[in-house]
């Protein structure tokens, strides 16, 4: 697939006023994506988990200008409440999506949305958020282009949500999805993420994510001016050969069921993406002192209960404690007496992973 192929060629055709509906899941990378060149390229593939409750809803209400100028006009609601603060980053995605859907500065909109998780939470909407409206627009498309096909609009959906957010791209469709151009994984591509083609044990496939809040609100860093600190790091090209490596070795592990490699490469990832902030220009450490508890509660609990359970973090203080759904019984326990007087006002989300 090539750019161009995105290109929407027959706007005439849309409707003078419409609502399209749309959701989206979050996701949670087991190999990170941390650094970017050109539009919205990855410079490493990366790997993720679709998870199944934390999900965006997002409705776009349509109306035909009678004349269209050179801008785009809408306004944004959060669960009914209109937030101008979203508008910057909504019109550079327009701005970058616009030579793929022509359409949008001949109608006015109103994007509503709303989160299934809570907006304070700490666990990024973004993903999520740009995956949902890449959808509606495609619907759009797909509402009077009738020969689109189901694979086509969810590989568009993916390749503009890319251009909102990278990783809303794995946000689009299936369940463990890659995301990056890697010589190990067949369809790969840097412009949309792809299902993850190879063999998946019984073992992963039915997981479960409990993501640990040890600290709501505002991300101390976004994650805009975190992929900049990879410019010019001085480890950043050992990095993304790193997370390339992992990814190979990755698929052996997918395919064997083996959990402690898993977890053992899932963590070194983590851990990984945080000592590249470290190690930047300015440094950051995003961690809170609760997540090392955390993390060191769970690696005792592993040891001494030889139980499959790890962790894995985003670019910020929350905990992603992942483990089988046959393990779940005794990980809420642990959970509930060990870990969750580390979170803040004991919050936990309990997702899941299933396919
Ligand atoms: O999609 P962005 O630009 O918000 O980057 C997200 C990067 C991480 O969440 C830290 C890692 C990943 O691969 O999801």
């Amino acid at each position: 697939m090539d750019p161009k192929d995105f290109i929407y060629k027959t706007p005439q055709l849309l409707p003078d006023l419409a609502i399209y509906t749309s959701e989206a899941p979050s996701n949670i990378a087991l190999v990170k994506y941390w650094g970017k060149y050109g539009e919205q390229l990855p410079k490493n593939a990366s790997i993720s988990y679709t998870l199944e409750k934390c999900k965006t809803q997002t409705e776009v209400i349509l109306k035909k200008r009678i004349e269209a100028d050179d801008q785009f006009y809408f306004e944004v609601f959060l669960d009914g409440e209109s937030k101008p603060s979203f508008k910057s980053k909504i019109d550079t995605f327009l701005k970058r999506i616009e030579v793929y859907t022509s359409f949008l500065k001949s109608f006015q909109f109103e994007i509503h949305t709303k989160n299934t998780f809570p907006h304070s939470s700490g666990i990024a909407s973004s993903a999520s958020g740009m995956a949902a409206l890449a959808k509606c627009f495609v619907a759009m498309e797909a509402s009077v282009q009738l020969e689109m096909t189901e694979a086509f609009q969810t590989q568009k959906a993916s390749f503009l949500a890319r251009l909102g957010s990278g990783s809303a791209c794995r946000s689009t469709g299936g369940k463990l999805v890659v995301w990056g151009q890697h010589q190990d994984i067949k369809g790969s591509s840097g412009f949309y993420g792809v299902d993850y083609p190879d063999e998946v044990h019984n073992n992963f496939r039915n997981f479960r994510d409990s993501i640990l809040l040890i600290d709501e609100g505002q991300k101390q860093v976004s994650s805009s001016v975190g992929h900049d600190l990879m410019h010019g790091h001085p480890f950043a090209e050992q990095r993304f050969q790193q997370a390339d490596q992992n990814i190979t070795k990755l698929k052996p592990i997918l395919a064997s069921g083996d959990f402690d490699e898993f977890f053992a490469l899932v963590e070194s990832e983590a851990l990984s993406l945080h000592a590249m902030m470290m190690t930047s220009s300015p440094y950051f450490i995003l961690m809170k002192p609760n997540t090392l508890e955390v993390i060191n509660k769970i690696w005792e609990f592993r040891t001494s209960e030889k139980v499959p359970v790890g962790f894995t973090l985003d670019a910020g203080a929350n905990v992603h404690l992942l483990y089988p759904q046959a393990s779940e019984t005794r990980i809420r326990v642990f959970i509930d007496e060990h870990l969750l007087q580390f979170c803040q006002g004991e919050k936990v989300i309990h997702d899941q992973i299933q396919f």
